[in-house]
């Protein structure tokens, strides 16, 4: 078995592995959409005999931490065939991929995870949670209408790639768990309108919410025509709504539901912190259901804390397996220090509290960290606090 980096011309046999799982050899629009998107040397695969049994592959990210922009591995495109799972090769290709990502100086690696239990081991931890919701439209009342000044337009494809990038930017450059989307990511993904994405609905749509001519909020979305007895059942999907302001994203979310004669709306991937609970009269209505995003690996203990510019003074004492580079004692500030430790813990779960999705008290109340000084993990909390739920509204 040889594990190396993939030839460019090797994209699709790369992507077969994963793409057996759901069901099919590559189809052509997949394989073309990665090639615009992904590095050839940022795919790694595992050969034998002259056939390619698996493969795990990285995008390069620019992705937002609390207080800073950072590089990041965007891992994607992991899987072995069946025929040679467990032995041993995701564990050699998760080898090959962080070794690379510390060369390359990207701090930490994020991905979304198809179990729970397979990146633990590796040293990734649930680093982000998400909802999903469904709501009658009948029960879409808003406690107070938005007052954001602004007026909706529909964009075409071409003018969506004008318009919504920017917004997009502004949100992702100050919510932890995004990351900067280049010019080919919107043309091949976001706001490519893949037939195979449908699930029944229509084409996709887009719209912005603009005021003197700048963009303050967006939605991508679809619509689930049905009927029962002449009425509708109809169904806004909603794929993406964000906006620079609460009034824009507030605007944003009432124009959602407001599309008359559709029945429900329905969205996915959502933060959890979403205004939504606090905009809606009923906001049970919502049946909010949370399920883990993002996983996070640190890759670099000492540069994601500098990234974070953490001010304080607790000591922590973190544990790597998989990257014993990792294996100290750092100050706040990411620097390696001899210090007595205040808190020891698992790379892992300092990846859990690294984005602010989760808190050292919980850590702690899990049985997960240990506690060596009193009043330590008061004070790490108080430090590693944001002011927002990480959050990533889109699985790569
Ligand atoms: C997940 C997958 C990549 C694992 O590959 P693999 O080569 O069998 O993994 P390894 O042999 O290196 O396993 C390493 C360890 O992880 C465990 N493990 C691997 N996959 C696991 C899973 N899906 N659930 C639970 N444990 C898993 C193994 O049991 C092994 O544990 P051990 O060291 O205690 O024996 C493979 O099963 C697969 O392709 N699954 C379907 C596609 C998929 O889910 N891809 C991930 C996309 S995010």
């Amino acid at each position: 078995m040889e594990i190396r980096q993939a030839k460019a011309e090797e994209l699709s046999s790369g992507i077969a592995p994963v793409s057996h799982y759901f069901g099919s050899a590559p189809g052509e629009e997949a394989v073309r959409s990665f090639a615009r998107v992904l590095r050839p040397e940022r795919m790694f695969v595992a050969e034998e005999d002259g056939k390619i049994v698996a493969g795990a592959s990285a995008f390069e990210f620019q992705f937002t931490v609390p207080g800073a922009v950072v590089p990041a591995a965007g891992v994607t495109i992991v899987g072995v065939l069946p025929t040679h799972t467990r032995r041993g090769i995701l564990t050699q290709l998760m080898r090959v991929q962080l070794d690379d990502a510390h060369e390359r100086g990207e701090p930490v690696a994020s991905l979304w995870a198809s179990e729970e239990t397979i990146y633990g081991r590796f040293g990734y931890g649930m680093a982000a949670l998400c909802g999903e919701l469904e709501i009658q439209r009948v029960y879409g009342g808003f406690r107070k209408p938005p007052e954001h000044g602004g007026s909706f337009r529909l964009l075409s494809y071409e003018e969506a790639l004008d318009a919504i990038p920017p917004v997009y930017a502004r949100v992702a450059g100050e919510t932890p768990g995004m990351f900067a989307r280049p010019r080919e990511w919107w043309e091949a993904r976001a706001l490519h309108d893949s037939e195979s994405r449908r699930d029944g609905a229509g084409e996709m749509m887009r719209v912005v919410l603009e005021r003197d001519g700048e963009g303050l909020a967006y939605a991508i979305y679809r619509l689930k025509m049905g009927f029962e007895a002449g009425s509708s059942t109809g169904e806004v999907h909603v794929i993406e709504a964000m906006g620079v302001s609460p009034e824009a994203t507030a605007g944003i979310w009432r124009y959602l539901l407001d599309v008359d004669w559709m029945d429900r709306l329905q969205a996915e991937l959502l933060p959890v912190d979403h205004p939504l609970f606090l905009l809606l009269e009923q906001p049970r209505r919502m049946r909010f259901r949370l399920a883990d995003s993002l996983w996070l690996r640190l890759v670099d203990v000492g540069a994601a804390l500098a990234a974070r510019s953490l001010e304080g003074d607790v000591v922590l004492e973190v544990t790597d397996s998989f990257c014993p580079w990792n294996e100290a004692r750092y100050s706040l500030d990411g620097a390696k220090t001899m210090e007595d430790a205040d808190l020891r813990l698992d790379v892992s779960d300092l990846a859990s509290v690294y984005l602010g999705g989760f808190t050292f008290a919980q850590l702690l109340r899990a049985g997960r960290i240990e506690e060596l000084t009193d009043g330590a993990l008061g004070c790490a909390d108080a430090v590693f606090r944001t002011d927002r739920a990480p959050w990533c509204p889109e699985i790569f």
